[in-house]
């Protein structure tokens, strides 16, 4: 097994009470100055800026309900503004139609949510077709930049535009041209090296087709750069992989029934998952956009790539990877807030590796952490040879949430790890101090829930260490969240 190097850690799980991560927030704040503990780096200057699903409650005129999934959360954004000698906090929601009709009781033209009937938050009407205006606008998974435009992105097809100085969302990106397709991970897009972004769209149809796409910063359109054909339901996806040659798309066989997602309105029902189904890496060219083959694997499930590169004829996939699909229906909202019931959202580090030659896929498991939200030094290593992932973990299988902090060597399967009882971390986001060439110099970035005095702070980790640096502590507890971005002065 691989080694594991403790750093204050306990072998037990925490003992905090995850609920409090899962309580709707209300309240926007704007802190000039929050008390931070120990000592930042004189070069960290910037903001980090995340994205809660942190509205999960709303009013109607008759009573209060409850988001039927974690997914759904209305998005509220959060912002850490470091440096100089300062850290200031800032939380605003993104006002999204879906944001404003639940704040003005009011009827929404968006149908369809992951996990929340729709009639409980609107009126519904029947759908017709799954267009671009089916799915919610309401962006709650990630936050990214193109150019100097700032926005938040979720599965659909329009990215949020948003000031990041006064955190005022100023609607959907239009684009002057734009390539079809009614849903896609845009989520997790990639980044290349003139900072454009990479993506793809599911297109549902006659003939139906994934849409590779590129929007490239100072421009306002998207341009497809591959198309890739498939047959019968489309595969959900919330991530996909890139190395320096190819786009990888991994298609798990979670397979998203779009007549039942029409019918009750949410995605969560329409998903089945196929144990006798293949997990397929479908290959893409990137100079050319030619699909190069699919290659096939025992099934398993997973949300978020850690990274990929090609290593002479092969490619190598690095995903964290569960065994079915079974987490998704456990971030139901009610399931979460109830203390018995464990989610058990994690997966493993593992290793594909597709022989571009023989068409065959091995795997092999990296580490024993049980974690999510994989994060690398992006912008050094995406795509390449690299050592590092860090993820927010569970100590045990059986802790209520997430509660450390790891650091993987890939090479080794050695990890470090950070944790504090009663304190839950969310994803790890690495930022590479200025000058240095070092993989893992820089600091590593967590909002941590600190269950003992009722609110969050900003957690600073050495990146090379692990130990930690600083602490800066928000006016209020931010509920669990899925990711975010340090955008750099
Ligand atoms: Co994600």
């Amino acid at each position: 097994m691989p080694e594991t190097v403790a750093s204050s850690r306990s072998s037990a799980q925490t003992h905090g009470d995850r609920s409090l991560g899962f309580t709707t927030m209300k309240e926007e704040v704007r802190v000039d100055s929050v008390d931070v503990e120990g000592t930042l780096p004189d070069w960290l200057s910037g903001r980090l800026i995340r994205l809660t699903p942190a509205l999960l409650d709303y009013e109607t005129a008759t009573s209060t309900k409850e988001m039927g999934h974690w997914f759904d959360g209305l998005a509220m954004l959060n912002c850490f503004t470091i440096g100089p000698g300062k850290v200031g906090y800032a939380s605003r929601f993104l006002e999204s139609e879906a944001y404003a009709s639940v704040r003005d009781k009011k009827e929404s033209r968006y149908d369809v949510t992951f996990g929340t009937d729709p009639c409980r938050i609107l009126g519904r009407r029947m759908m017709s077709v799954f267009d671009d205006k089916g799915g919610t606008d309401n962006t709650n998974i990630n936050v990214t930049k193109v150019g100097e435009r700032y926005m938040a992105l979720t599965e659909n097809r329009a990215p949020m535009e948003f000031d990041p100085e006064t955190l005022q969302t100023y609607g959907p990106i239009h684009f002057d041209s734009d390539v079809p397709g009614q849903f896609g991970p845009l989520g997790h897009p990639h980044g290349d090296e003139s900072g454009a972004m990479i993506g793809f769209f599911t297109q549902v149809g006659r003939k139906s087709s994934y849409r590779v796409h590129i929007w490239e910063p100072g421009t306002n359109s998207r341009r497809e750069i591959a198309r890739i054909p498939f047959k019968g339901a489309p595969r959900y996806m919330h991530s996909f992989a890139m190395t320096e040659k190819y786009i990888v798309l991994t298609a798990q066989p979670l397979h998203m029934r779009l007549a039942r997602i029409m019918r009750t309105g949410k995605i969560m029902d329409g998903l089945d998952w196929d144990p006798q189904g293949r997990t397929e890496f479908l290959v893409v060219d990137r100079r050319n956009g030619r699909l190069v083959g699919r290659y096939e694997s025992e099934p398993f499930f997973f949300f978020h790539h850690a990274n990929a590169y090609d290593d002479g004829h092969d490619i190598v996939i690095d995903v964290v990877a569960m065994n079915d699909a079974a987490s998704v229906w456990s971030l139901e909202t009610a399931k979460l807030r109830d203390p018995d019931h464990k989610p058990r959202f994690y997966g493993e580090l593992r290793r594909y590796r597709v022989s571009m030659t023989t068409g065959k896929v091995t795997v092999e498991t990296l580490s024993d952490a049980h974690l999510e939200f994989p994060q690398i030094n992006y912008g050094k290593v995406n795509g390449r040879p690299y050592q590092y992932v860090y993820g927010t973990a569970y100590r045990t299988p059986d802790s209520a949430w997430f509660d450390e902090l790891v650091k993987i060597d890939v090479t080794t399967g050695s990890s470090v790890r950070w944790s504090e009882d009663g304190c839950f971390p969310g994803e790890p986001v690495f930022v590479r101090q200025p000058g240095e060439d070092g993989e893992d110099t820089g600091v590593v970035l967590s909002v941590v829930l600190d269950t003992k005095a009722g609110k969050s702070f900003l957690l600073a980790l050495d990146a090379n260490g692990f130990k930690e640096l600083a602490r800066a502590h928000a006016p209020h507890h931010i509920g669990f969240n899925f990711h975010g971005n340090f955008f750099r002065d």
